[in-house]
């Protein structure tokens, strides 16, 4: 077993994911405005990730006790003859966190188990901290497959990452029907329930892998359809150490209030978590 550092404190962990939205231009007026009406608070990370174009400006903007960057995406070699790729080595300086395996770089860009294992690994080898997406397809929740689809996802994900290493990772379950559902008549949030159930199968799979102490450590946040009214509910859950929201991120009203709830749940965790 790889043994693995406890971090001191958990903070929520609020990690706002604008896909493919917003031009500079964009982001750089709508940074403004968050900075203007947002409250630091000491137990919430607010994190923002912004297209990989608008990420060298907005680290020049960002007052970085307010927030920090994240890239949605990177490549596993640090340099090479790979056009139009972007290495984890070019982000170091830049961003704190990496999103890999997001459903829609597995589903849309046919990212395999292999490519999401080498970013890890390459995000952690440039010393950031990887925000490793997983959850199952309505196909897989369908057939009863969740848990394994968990279990695999994640397995594979953290495999050849040290104990040291997976303290600073992040896990987000963010199943993929659950993903976008104001925008689709076919999809819809999952619960508060559900975070639990697979928050718990990603502990287990990083307990028996790294122990008891670094399954504890790892932040689990959720992510899929998250919003003002329902993120007190998953960050009520034990185990929830932050949200993933898309959509609701690109309105700051509504962003503000998701940090929030981050901040007014402070007390209900147990000490040390
Ligand atoms: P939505 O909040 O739009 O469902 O997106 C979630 C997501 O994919 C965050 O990474």
């Amino acid at each position: 077993m790889k043994t693995a550092t406890k971090p001191s404190v958990k903070r929520k962990l609020i990690v706002a994911n604008w896909k493919m939205h917003f031009t500079t231009h964009k982001a750089s007026l709508y940074l403004h405005k968050l900075s203007e009406k947002i409250a630091t608070h000491k137990d919430v990370e607010v994190v923002l990730a912004p297209n990989m174009l608008s990420l060298q400006s907005l680290g020049m903007q960002v007052k970085h006790r307010q927030f920090k960057l994240a890239a949605q995406n990177c490549y596993w070699r640090d340099e090479g003859a790979f056009t139009g790729e972007v290495s984890a080595t070019m982000l170091h300086g830049l961003v704190d966190y990496v999103i890999i395996g997001h459903s829609e770089r597995r589903y849309v860009f046919s990212e395999t188990e292999k490519d999401i294992r080498m970013k890890v690994q390459a995000v952690l080898r440039n010393k950031m901290s990887p925000v490793l997406c997983v959850g199952e397809t309505a196909h897989q929740r369908a057939d009863g497959e969740t848990l394994h689809v968990l279990h695999d996802q994640v397995v594979s994900g953290l495999a050849n990452v040290t104990g040291e290493e997976v303290a600073r990772m992040v896990i987000a379950y963010e199943p993929v029907w659950a993903i976008n559902s104001s925008n689709s008549k076919t999809h819809k949030a999952a619960t508060p329930e559900d975070f639990a159930v697979a928050e718990k199968e990603i502990r287990k799979q990083v307990a028996s892998l790294y122990g008891k102490s670094a399954s504890e450590a790892i932040r689990v946040i959720y992510g899929g359809s998250v919003n003002a009214d329902n993120a007190r509910g998953f960050l009520s859950q034990e185990g929830c150490d932050g949200l993933l929201p898309g959509t609701a991120s690109l309105n700051s009203e509504e962003f503000l209030k998701i940090v929030e709830s981050a901040h007014d749940n402070k007390g209900r965790d147990k000490a040390g978590k």
